[in-house]
Formats: C-alpha cells, structure tokens, sequence
C-alpha cells in the first residue's frame, strides 16, 4: 500500500469549455487502488469551500483524512468479499421498501390498537426505527418480515440523541409524536453524508397547523395547544417535509390542503395505510393532497411496497454484467424513469403490472444526459448506480444531480477502478467502456456504497468494500439476494 496522505492529483491546466473550471489528473492511486489519469474538476473556480464530493483540491486534502479516519474505522470491520465478472441473473422478489416503511412505523405512534406490517424489510434502519417506538414507551416485535407495533403505552416524548444520531431520517418522528402528545424534542442530526440536509419545510409546514416549534441550539421542541387544518404550499416537494405534514395534520382539527407536495410511491404507500388506519386523505401521488382531520387513528394490518431502489440496484447489477434477471412483485410504475434509462442504455424489458424482466444482448451504451428529480424523474437515490452502469456502457453518460449535493462520493472509487469520469459541480461526465478492476474499496453513503458493490460486480478481480453499516441501513443481506442471483460475494472480516 502507498503512503496514506500523499498528494493524489496534479494541476491539468486545461479549462473546461466554459472556460471556469480547472481540471485535475490522477496520478497513482492511494489506497493501494490503481491509478488511472482519469481528470477530475473542481467545482467553483477560486471557491475555498470544499466541494463536498472528495474530488475537489480542498475536499482531498481534507478527504485523504477522512479516507484515513475510514479506513482506521474499518480496520478488522466486516466487508464484502466479491469476486466480478460473473453474471447477475435469475429470479427475485425485492424487500419491502426502507423509504415506505419508515415514516408508517412513525406514523403507527398515532394509532390506538396494534399495527401489524408485513413485508417489512430487516434493515439498521427498520431497527432504529423500532428502538425509537420502543424509547417512546411503545411495545413493538419483529418476526422474519412481519412486525408488530402497540402504541397503547405511549409515555415518553423526547426521541434519544443517539437514535436520532443513528438515523437522520428519525426527524419524521417530530410530526407524529408532537400531534400525538401535544409535545415533542429531538436533536437535529445536522449535515450528513449527502449535504446539509435542512428542515425547514417541515419546520414551516409543522409550524402553519399550529406547532409551536423552539430551535435550540442542535435541538427541536415541539409543542401545540391542538392542530388545526391549514392551506400549506411547499417550495419543493420535499418528501420528508410532506411526511411530517401528514402524520402532524391527520388528526388535527379540520381541513388541510397541502399543495408542492412529494408524490413519490411511498408518499402514496404512507396515505393508503393512513386511510386504512382511519385518517380522511385524497389527492396523493399528486401535487395537492387533502386531509380533513379526524380524532383518532386505530391499528390496522398492512403490506408495504416494494422497495423500488433496492428493484434499480439489483437490474443495474444484472445490467452491468451481462446478466438477465426477472423481478416479482416489483411495483415496476414505481421505477418507470429508471426502466425507461435501461431502454435507452439497450436493455431489453417486459414490463408487466408487477413484475420486470430484463436482459441485455450485447453492450450497454452511453445514456447520455441524465438529471436527478423528484418522482416521476429520475430518482436520487438510484443516480450512483446509473453512473456505474455509465462505466460500463460504450459512450458518454452526463448525470445532473439535482437533489442532493453531497452525492458523488462513491466516484474516486470508480475511478480508482479504472473508471473515466468528470465531474463539474453538480454534473458527472461517464466516459463509459474502460475496463474496471477490483479493488479495497469504501462505502461512505448507503447508494453509493450500493453503487461501489455494484461496480466490483462488474469489475476484474477481487474487491473488498467496506462501510457495510451504511449498505445495511438500506439493504436487506445485499449479499445474500446477490448469492441467490449468481454472485460471487460473501461478507467476512
Ligand atoms: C427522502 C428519502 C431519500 C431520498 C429523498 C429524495 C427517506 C427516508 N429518504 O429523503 O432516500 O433520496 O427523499 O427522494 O424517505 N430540503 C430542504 N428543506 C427541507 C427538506 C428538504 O431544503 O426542509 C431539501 C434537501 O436538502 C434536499 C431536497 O430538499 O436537497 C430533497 O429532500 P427530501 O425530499 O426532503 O428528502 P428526504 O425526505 O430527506
């Protein structure tokens, strides 16, 4: 292995055609990862910000750090093992959705008599999620994919700091838990691995029903007198913004109509066990949604989705090596714009009402120019393994991330693979078809760490990654579902 800490690129003095952007080439890899002289930009010209993604000057100098700080962590921690190069194929059914089933375990907080959820995928995050009911005083149990929650002995109103910390999304609590007690605190988890990550469209949302809402240094306190219905527009139809809203306006008093909400499917998934549980809400999956409050929700037995990114990962896996693969019970209306990307990438796909099949003969090519948005678009989450399909496509793909800013990390290990890629700001520039070889690799966000398995999937040799607790939060034993199709992967220490 190099020397940690060495300097890994060399000013290229060319300027990107606007004339702004400086480039920079790779030399040899650190980490002991091939190098490639594959360039690299920096974002804004003269910025002393970093840029977040750990391909800009100041983000490797400080990212060598963290690189460092990772791989400390992770010395003797569990890794996946692969071996590339073999097919992806074979017949699964996805788990239950992670995005879906998080906000209803929020929202079960409001219901007067057990929940039961099946389909409920085993994720760190499904379990952080449960400790949270649990810390709240209510009693919840979980058997293979099926879970059981009561809140009938809710007592407690301050989310713990370490569960909040351990799970960014667990503000969802705050909408649900303060309508519910007419109190809630939790602790803000601050930026994260995929940007700052504000809440002040929830804060705005929760605030116009009538949530007195005190911002205290990293911490939040709620409370309301009584919820009362309100006309909410949000700027941007954030997804947890319109989760929060929700569980706070379902039991409020009156008529909500919540206009720039999300319409992602687990928008929908969330509404529909609402309504079952017995809230009075139309219009979701649209831009407007209606709630007419009610005074109380009771208990209800529930499937969840299926979880469309985990559907993404596992046709980009059987897409980059060659493989064919059928997905049951997939929900494919839920992944319409990531199929429609296969197609033009030269997948082939038999699209049923709820199941897919793929298969590719010959190569992927060039997708050409993709942009992130919130659904229908293309979907965030599934962007970094669309850029590992790019790597393996003849061509160039240009991907737009859109929603988050911080979402490129998994990149410098694409490249130290061998991958071609550019990236300007918010722009990443796939220059496909250069071979990848494995290597000691590190997750450091749960797509991209998805992404990085995806990759040595399709990669040369042996690779290792590591950060599988990021993986985990998201994927149900990506390992095993991977095995089942073909895969020469095992975790190991
Ligand atoms: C959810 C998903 C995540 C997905 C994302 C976008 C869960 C648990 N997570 O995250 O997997 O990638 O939707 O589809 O469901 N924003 C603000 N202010 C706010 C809220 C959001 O500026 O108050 C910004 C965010 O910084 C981000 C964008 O809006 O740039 C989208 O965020 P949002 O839709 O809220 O995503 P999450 O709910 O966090």
């Amino acid at each position: 292995m190099q020397a940690k800490n060495e300097r890994i690129g060399e000013e290229y003095t060319t300027l990107s055609s606007d004339g702004r952007v400086p480039f920079y080439r790779f030399g040899p890899g650190p980490f002991g990862l091939p190098g490639t002289g594959t360039r690299t930009v920096v974002p804004e010209q003269g910025s002393s910000e970093p840029c977040g993604n750990g391909l800009c000057d100041i983000c490797r100098a400080q990212g060598c750090r963290e690189r460092q700080k990772i791989e400390a962590q992770s010395d003797g921690s569990p890794c996946f093992k692969v071996s590339g190069m073999r097919r992806i194929g074979g017949r699964v059914r996805v788990h239950g959705a992670k995005n879906s089933v998080l906000p209803i375990l929020a929202a079960c907080v409001l219901c007067d008599s057990p929940v039961h959820l099946k389909r409920v995928p085993r994720l760190s995050d499904t379990g952080v999620s449960l400790r949270i009911l649990d810390s709240l005083g209510c009693t919840s149990a979980f058997s293979g994919s099926e879970a059981l929650v009561d809140a009938s002995g809710f007592c407690e109103t301050r989310i713990p700091d370490r569960l909040v910390r351990e799970m960014r999304s667990s503000v969802i609590f705050l909408g649900s838990v303060a309508a519910r007690a007419g109190e809630a605190s939790l602790c803000l988890p601050g930026g994260c691995e995929l940007g700052a990550r504000p809440v002040d469209l929830h804060l705005m949302g929760l605030r116009a029903l009538g949530m007195n809402i005190r911002e205290r240094g990293e911490k939040l306190y709620a409370t309301h007198e009584g919820l009362h219905g309100a006309e909410i527009t949000l700027p941007f139809p954030s997804v947890g913004a319109t989760e929060n809203i929700l569980l706070a306006a379902v039991c409020a008093d009156g008529k909500t109509v919540l206009r720039g909400a999300a319409r992602e499917p687990e928008i929908v998934d969330l509404c529909l066990f609402l309504r079952k549980c017995g809230a009075r809400i139309v219009g979701e999956g649209s831009p407007t949604i209606y709630i007419e409050g009610v005074s109380r929700l009771h208990g209800t037995e529930y499937t969840i989705m299926p979880d469309r990114i985990e559907a993404a990962t596992l046709l980009g896996c059987a897409a980059v090596t060659g493989g064919k693969l059928e997905l049951e019970d997939c929900a494919p209306e839920s992944i319409g714009s990531f199929l429609s990307i296969m197609r033009r990438m030269g997948c082939e796909l038999e699209i049923y009402r709820s199941s897919v099949k793929m298969q590719l003969s010959g190569r992927l090519t060039g997708a050409g120019i993709v942009e992130t948005a919130p659904f229908p678009g293309f979907p965030t989450d599934a962007q970094p393994v669309l850029t590992v399909m790019g790597c393996a496509a003849g061509g160039e793909t240009r991907v737009r991330e859109k929603i988050f800013e911080s979402r490129f990390k998994h990149l410098p290990d694409l490249v130290r693979m061998g991958a071609d890629i550019d990236v300007c700001g918010s722009e990443a520039v796939i220059h496909g078809g250069r071979p990848l070889m494995g290597g000691t690799l590190y997750a450091r966000d749960l797509r991209g760490g998805a992404a990085l398995v995806t990759a040595a999937l399709a990669a040369n040799g042996e690779s290792r990654i590591y950060g599988l607790s990021h993986i985990d939060r998201g994927y149900e034993r990506l390992e095993k579902t991977l095995s089942s199709l073909g895969a020469d992967i095992a975790r190991i220490r």
